[in-house]
């Protein structure tokens, strides 16, 4: 496949998602690739296919004392950059498999396919996490769903109460503040919720959480990241929505959240949120992925600019 949105950063993993010495597979605009972090964290990324017969690298395992991958078919072992290594340790002058160039920064693994950067890498993560804490990555999927579809859905403002009507109680949403500004654009948002019932707050705990009028501050660093904050009765949750494209039909999706509390916070709580976002995720791909090929829309509703301007950015490119 031609790749999507070449040049673009793409957010492909946070370091806690890799576990260490352990092959990860992940796919990126049609290639596949084997990513690994080490004992000393450090990340390397090779083409998934073993230059020898073809087997999934992922499927093999990580040599700790050469730092290598073996391969799962003849166990042949490559090092980071895709240099055969022996057993002796003797290393090949020359790399056999190809490798993924990956650019860490903190935890956060971003990369542009190898490709000629066309944007920086986003520094909106750090920016809006200071003094905050990790609590962890949650709606991991892969949407089977196109990029721009993908995309599209964070910046359209029309949607809660439709999508995200059960069980979070949204009754409607509305942009109260809309600064565009190119890739980087800012959207202060409000959502009004209807009281939920006990049965519901069962089914959904993170509802305790969220008061009746819900003010979301947007961020996006398009293509990859939406980045929402909002203040909650345990803290100042920030929740990052990352997306890149996997194949032509399917967008990885995964999102990392962090909290900011003066309140001692048991891991209930956490789990709660987690558990919450999973569903925003999975109600957002539920819509994105049944969705007949697009038309001409015969209805416009109000506030639909910000996903114009996302669209645009998109086919401008
Ligand atoms: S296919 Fe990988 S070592 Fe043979
Ligand atoms: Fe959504």
């Amino acid at each position: 496949m031609n790749s999507i949105l070449p040049g673009a950063p793409w957010l492909i993993a946070h370091k806690s998602m890799l576990g260490i010495n352990r092959p990860n597979k992940i796919t990126l605009n049609g290639q596949d690739y084997v990513l690994w972090q080490n004992s000393q964290k450090e990340i390397f990324a090779l083409e998934n296919s073993c230059p020898h017969m073809q087997a999934p690298l992922s499927n093999g395992w990580m040599c700790q004392k050469r730092n290598t991958i073996a391969c799962p078919f003849h166990a042949l072992e490559f090092d980071g950059q895709g240099r055969l290594v022996d057993q002796d340790g003797q290393i090949s002058s020359r790399p056999v498999a190809n490798s993924l160039s990956c650019i860490a920064i903190g935890d956060l693994i971003w990369t542009y396919g190898n490709l000629e950067p066309k944007l920086p890498i986003p520094d909106l993560i750090s920016r809006l996490t200071e003094g905050f804490e990790f609590i962890g990555v949650t709606g991991v999927r892969s949407i089977q769903a196109n990029l721009l579809d993908s995309i599209l859905i964070n910046y359209d403002f029309n949607h809660p109460p439709g999508t995200h009507r059960e069980p979070f109680k949204l009754i409607a949403s509305e942009v109260k503040e809309y600064q565009p500004n190119s890739y980087y654009t800012k959207v202060m948002q409000e959502t009004r919720t209807n009281e939920p019932t006990f049965k519901e707050l069962l089914r959904n705990p993170a509802l305790l959480f969220s008061p009746k009028v819900i003010t979301n501050s947007f961020e996006y660093a398009f293509p990859s990241i939406t980045s929402i904050l909002q203040n909650t009765a345990v803290g100042k949750v920030a929740q990052f929505f990352m997306l890149y494209p996997e194949q032509e039909k399917s967008t990885k999706s995964f999102v990392l959240v962090y909290l900011q509390t003066s309140n001692l916070i048991v891991p209930y709580v956490k789990r709660t949120i987690l558990k919450a976002l999973d569903l925003v995720i999975e109600q957002d791909a539920g819509t994105v992925e049944t969705l007949y090929p697009r038309q001409e829309p015969k209805i416009r509703l109000p506030q639909e600019e910000v996903m114009f301007h996302a669209a645009k950015l998109y086919h401008e490119w």
